[in-house]
Formats: C-alpha cells, sequence, structure tokens
C-alpha cells in the first residue's frame, strides 16, 4: 500500500500533472478504483457467461469511483478543451502531460470527454498496481543486499552528474537496469503471461490442436526459472543481463524493456505492455533516488521472506523497511 501511494502520485504526475497530482483525495479515488476493478472482474468471474452481461452493469464500485474522479478531471479537460479552441497552436504553454496528449487523440478521433476520462482511469489501473508491485519487489533486494546497493548508487551518482536526471541518463544505467529486470524475472507480476483467446481453429507447430475460443497463456514464472534460458536460474543475480550486454556487443535485447518468449513480465509480441517505456524510467527515477537519498534495511535484519501466490498472481511479502537519510548525498 505505500508503494501504491507512491507511484499513483508520481504517475499523475505525468498523466494530469500539477496541481491535481499532489490532491490526496483524487489520488486515493485512482487507488481505490484499481482494486475496485479487480473485485469486480472477481465478482463476475463468478457468474456464468450468460449472466455476464445482466451482472456486469449491476457491479457498481468502478463506476462509482470514476464519477467521483470525474469531478476533478471533468473540469480540467473541459478547462483545456475551451483554451484549445480559443487559441489552437497559438497556446504556447500548453500542459505536456498524457491529459493533453489524449484530448488531442479523443479530438482528432471525435471522441468525448467520457472516453478521456475513462482512459486516464484505465492508465491508473494499468500503471498503479504493476508499478508498485516491481518498486516494492525492487526495494526489498536493496533491503535485502546492501552490497548491491553500493554499485547500483555508485552508478547512478556518476551518471547523473555527467547528464543530469535525464532519458539519456536512464538508458545508461545498465547495472540498475539489470538488476530491475532480474527482479522482475524473479518475481514478476503474476505466474502466467501473454494471455490469448483463439478467434479460430489453430494448430500450433507441434501439432496442438485449440479449438476456437480456448484461451492459452505462457507460464511466466517457469519460463523464466528455466535452465535452458538462464544460467543458475534460481540465484538472484542483479547484474545478470548487465554482464550479457556486455558480452553480447551493447545488445539491446538484454535491456529491462525488451520483451521475448524468454522474458516475459510485460507479456510479448503485438500486445506487450505498451506502458513498460514510460514505467522503466519511472522505476528508475524512483529507485535511483531512493538510492541517493536513503540507506535501506529490514527491520529485523533478517533476509527477505518468499512471496507468496493468491490465484495466478505473485504477492509480495508484507515487511516494513526502515529508511535512513544518507549523510553525505552526492547528486
Ligand atoms: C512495471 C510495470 C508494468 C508491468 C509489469 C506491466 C505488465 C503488463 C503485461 C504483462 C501486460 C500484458 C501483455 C501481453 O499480454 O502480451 C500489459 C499490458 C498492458 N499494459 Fe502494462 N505493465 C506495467 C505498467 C504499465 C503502465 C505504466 C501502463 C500505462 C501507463 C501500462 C499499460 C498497459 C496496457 C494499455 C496494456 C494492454 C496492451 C494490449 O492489450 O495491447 N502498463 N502490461
Amino acid at each position: 500500500m505505500t508503494m501504491a501511494v507512491v507511484i499513483s502520485r508520481a504517475s499523475n504526475r505525468v498523466f494530469v500533472g500539477l496541481p491535481l497530482c499532489r490532491n490526496e483525495v483524487y489520488l486515493q479515488i485512482v487507488r481505490q478504483f484499481t482494486f475496485d476493478v479487480a473485485k469486480g472482474r472477481f465478482l463476475l468471474s463468478l457468474f456464468p457467461k450468460f449472466l455476464k452481461a445482466v451482472v456486469g452493469p449491476l457491479i457498481p464500485w468502478a463506476r462509482r469511483a470514476t464519477r467521483d474522479a470525474s469531478v476533478y478531471l471533468t473540469p480540467i479537460i473541459e478547462e483545456r478543451q475551451k483554451k484549445l479552441k480559443a487559441m489552437g497552436d497559438d497556446w504556447t504553454d500548453k500542459p505536456n502531460d498524457y491529459m493533453t496528449w489524449m484530448i488531442d487523440e479523443a479530438n482528432r478521433e471525435g471522441q468525448p470527454t467520457q472516453v478521456i476520462l475513462e482512459g486516464l482511469m484505465v492508465s491508473n489501473f494499468t500503471a498503479i498496481h504493476t508499478s508498485s508491485n516491481s518498486m516494492t519487489q525492487a526495494v526489498y533486494h536493496i533491503a535485502d543486499s546492501p552490497e548491491y546497493a553500493a554499485i547500483l548508487r555508485e552508478e547512478v551518482e556518476s551518471v547523473v552528474k555527467e547528464h543530469g536526471w535525464t532519458k539519456v541518463a536512464f538508458g545508461k544505467m545498465w547495472k540498475l537496469d539489470s538488476f530491475m529486470r532480474e527482479s522482475q524475472r524473479m518475481n514478476g507480476i503474476t505466474h502466467i503471461s501473454v494471455m490469448r483467446k483463439t478467434l479460430q481453429d489453430t494448430t500450433l507447430s507441434d501439432g496442438t490442436f485449440l479449438p476456437a475460443g480456448t484461451i492459452v497463456a505462457g507460464a511466466s514464472s517457469a519460463t523464466h526459472r528455466d535452465a535452458r534460458s538462464y544460467h543458475n536460474p534460481d540465484i538472484f543475480n542483479p547484474f545478470r543481463f548487465a554482464d550479457m550486454r556486455t558480452e553480447d556487443g551493447a545488445s539491446i535485447k538484454h535491456q529491462f524493456v525488451s520483451t521475448s518468449p524468454e522474458y516475459v513480465p510485460f507479456g510479448h509480441g503485438k500486445h506487450a505492455c505498451p506502458g513498460r517505456f514510460f514505467a522503466v524510467n519511472e522505476l528508475k527515477v524512483m529507485i535511483g533516488y531512493t538510492l541517493l537519498h536513503y540507506d535501506l534495511k529490514f527491520e529485523s535484519g533478517q533476509p527477505r521472506p518468499d512471496n507468496s501466490s493468491r490465484w495466478h498472481s505473485v504477492v509480495p511479502p508484507r515487511k516494513d523497511v526502515l529508511f535512513r537519510k544518507r549523510q553525505v548525498v552526492a547528486a
């Protein structure tokens, strides 16, 4: 929950900008929305297919959260639409955030305010739970292994000194990128990924026949622990992918954002997560900043406990982490 608070605020800095991204009531609504959607989906899954269309519209939670968020979002959307109409391309200080991009796109497509509103809610749904889970796992690994923290900190310090907190800088943080990619490999968010439904009868290359309407998914946890793809797959090796990148002529295929049949935390193929480029940079800012400004450790000084599973979700353990402000901050 702590990370959901941090992520909702950081993500909304980009989604809707200041000052709304610091409005605690609005942030509480969008966080609640992510739980409401999950709760609604679970409830709906208990009903047979023919009843879903009847029951779905009766589940109130997500719609209520959207209505509550609308009180904050709709006036801003309408205000921006008014200015766009009045000034067009002459609006020099037009906000450069996700909401404005959505407004521009909706105008191009002739879509109403409600579509922009729902788009913002869906973006919050996709961003908050996933990224807070990833951040929690990364923080646990740092608290567990101060020796890795020291190496990562050195990298972040030297890159930020030369390039500032820029996109170019994040591209140069190979060790941090590798650490996060390895954390996702070992932990992930779900045990399955790349879930698809066959729209027509399909025969796979090995002869497996899938009738139309079959739901298939990749076994991500098993894939990520496969010794044919990963040396010592059960060992957390934070710099595994940075080493592979060095050995492989700086290949981009070992970057955190890169997906493959062997690496599916962001899915793979046509429907691979489009938000991963944003999520990876957001996580790098947060972890980099945390490393530069804080020392972390588990309260009890014990090793990190294991994840548990709920349905096909990976659930990080609940464990307090102590943050102590560093005495010397270089960047
Ligand atoms: C660490 C953070 C994230 C993780 C681990 C993650 C993971 C995933 C996964 C596994 C999928 C399914 C891909 C597939 O089936 O091939 C997905 C889809 C998607 N994600 Fe993410 N995601 C993250 C962050 C985000 C963010 C920040 C956004 C938007 C701002 C986002 C937007 C989406 C959307 C729109 C889809 C659906 C894509 C489609 O069906 O074509 N995600 N994500």
